[in-house]
């Protein structure tokens, strides 16, 4: 409880990994706000400092204990200055890691693992208390309706489009993968919460909405009606809500692409034509040893049942290189799946064995240099591929959304449909807009252009979805 005359009590928390770290970091901003917390941008003049972990790869849980070498000087310079600053560890590698963590860095007060932001409050005021405040339970409680939601000035900094999580955890167990340890099993939220929080993004100015969830349209939370929903199902509701211009979801697994999707994305303008669809590889054998449970062939039909009903979507992809046994024959296999896909984008990382998965036991590793250079190589391909699609903009008229002031004075900076960033001189007031926009010129990832007033003739948009032009405040 703040008493009258109490300045407000200062957090900074610093998120890594995948969005929904970016989504649990807004939540816990918004329940520790409710305490009397207000965020600042600044470790050093922080009374509360929160790691919000991902313990993926072995790179990103390292960074984890540098950063905590800097935050102990950090607190013991405010102590000898008669300050006390607190140190929580929140995320994956706390689910993963739990009291190893203050064993090896002691200056951590709270660990807690994602499944417990709702009890922040409580662990820190045991660490107040000098108690032990580790928490790493998965919880049977329902954590988001027990988080605060955020305030409509929160909603408004944070900008016109905004995440909300779905869906979570994964029983997947990709043999590579912590997801499944650190994450728990698949739960869903149901549709009417859903509904409820998008409601009120919109209300506050947000127009882009991107579902989130470890394994997003495994979705099949509970619907109004006492049923499981699917995600497409769900897709549809949320295109009914006013104000909702753009719908996007992540991360898909092939194998959960089912006709409700696909239909989504036939029928509903809202949903964007630009799907995260990772594969890991293009070899089979890889595939059989990373338990993905799909073929490359099946990968590709899935790709084709999209495109069937949208000429004009376009994917990206997650590839790991040098999974445990993985031959140059078995690399080819992955350059040709990609050849033959044709990304907009791709995420690429070199195999990192993490403690406690199945692949960590497999022997045949692949050498340190040719990891490096089959990464190059695979990352040569998906450069050439984004730039030609990028390219392929130039000339044309599409729709983007715009967010916010760019750098340069007058200029504005917004997302196309393939949320390649785009850049018109423009007044502040589009922003929240839907406009269409002439590509000019290519920046390295950023299209240049300017707007026209005709409504977009897009070029890659056979269902172009007319211009949303002024939706409410
Ligand atoms: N749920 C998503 C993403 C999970 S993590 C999916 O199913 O694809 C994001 C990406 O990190 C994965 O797609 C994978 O490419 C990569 N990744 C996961 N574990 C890894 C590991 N041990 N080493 C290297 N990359 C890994
Ligand atoms: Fe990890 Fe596989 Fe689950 Fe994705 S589907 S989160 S890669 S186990
Ligand atoms: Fe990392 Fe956890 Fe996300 S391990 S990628 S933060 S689910």
């Amino acid at each position: 409880m703040q008493g009258f005359m109490t300045p407000p009590r200062k957090l900074h928390i610093k998120s890594y990994g995948c969005q929904m770290n970016v989504y649990d970091a807004q939540r816990m901003v918004d329940t520790l706000g409710a305490e009397g917390f207000v965020e600042t941008t600044e470790a050093g003049d922080a009374d509360l400092v929160i790691l919000n972990t991902c313990h993926i790869r072995e790179k990103a849980s390292e960074k984890v204990y540098s950063e905590l070498g800097r935050l102990r000087v950090a607190k013991e310079d405010a102590a000898r200055a008669g300050r006390a600053i607190q140190i929580a560890v929140a995320g994956c590698v706390a689910q993963a890691e739990g009291a190893e963590i203050i064993a090896r860095a002691p200056t951590v007060d709270v660990v807690v693992g994602p499944q417990s932001y709702h009890h922040l409050p409580e662990l820190l005021a045991r660490a107040g208390r000098g108690e032990p405040a580790i928490e790493t339970e998965f919880p049977a409680e329902d954590k988001f309706s027990l988080l605060a939601k955020p305030s409509r000035d929160a909603i408004r900094a944070r900008g016109v489009s905004a995440f909300v999580t779905v869906q979570e955890g994964c029983d997947k167990f990709c043999t590579f993968c912590v997801v499944p340890y650190t994450r728990g099993s698949e739960m869903s939220r149901p549709v009417e919460r859903i509904v409820d929080d998008v409601r009120q993004l919109t209300d506050n100015g947000v127009r882009e909405i991107t579902l989130i969830g470890q394994n997003v349209n495994a979705y099949h939370g509970d619907g109004p009606d006492g049923r499981p929903w699917t995600l497409g199902r769900l897709l549809y509701r949320i295109a009914e809500i006013p104000g909702v211009a753009r719908i996007r979801y992540s991360t898909s697994h092939p194998n959960d692409v089912d006709d409700s999707l696909i239909a989504a994305h036939r029928d509903l303008r809202a949903v964007m034509p630009f799907v995260h669809l990772p594969v890991q590889s293009g070899s089979d054998r890889i595939l059989g040893l990373m338990n993905r449970k799909h073929g490359a062939s099946d990968y590709l039909k899935v790709v084709d049942r999209f495109r069937a009903v949208r000429p004009d979507i376009a994917f990206s992809s997650d590839f790991i290189v040098g999974f445990p046994g993985e031959t140059e024959e078995d690399f080819r296999a992955t350059l040709a799946l990609i050849d033959q896909i044709g990304y907009a984008a791709a995420y690429s990382f070199k195999y990192s064995p993490r403690p406690g998965t199945p692949a960590a036991d497999l022997q045949e590793m692949v050498s340190a240099p040719e990891m490096d250079e089959r990464l190059e190589r695979l990352q040569a391909l998906i450069d050439s591929q984004q730039s030609a699609f990028n390219k392929a903009a130039i000339g044309t008229v599409v729709d983007v959304l715009f967010e916010r002031a760019a750098r340069k004075p007058g200029q504005l900076v917004g997302r196309t449909a393939y949320l390649q960033p785009a850049h018109v001189m423009a007044s502040h007031d589009i922003v929240g807009q839907v406009l269409p926009v002439r590509i000019d010129s290519l920046e390295r990832y950023s299209l240049l252009g300017e707007l026209v007033t005709a409504p977009a003739a897009n070029s890659r948009a056979p269902i172009s979805p007319a211009p949303f032009l002024s939706i409410g405040g």
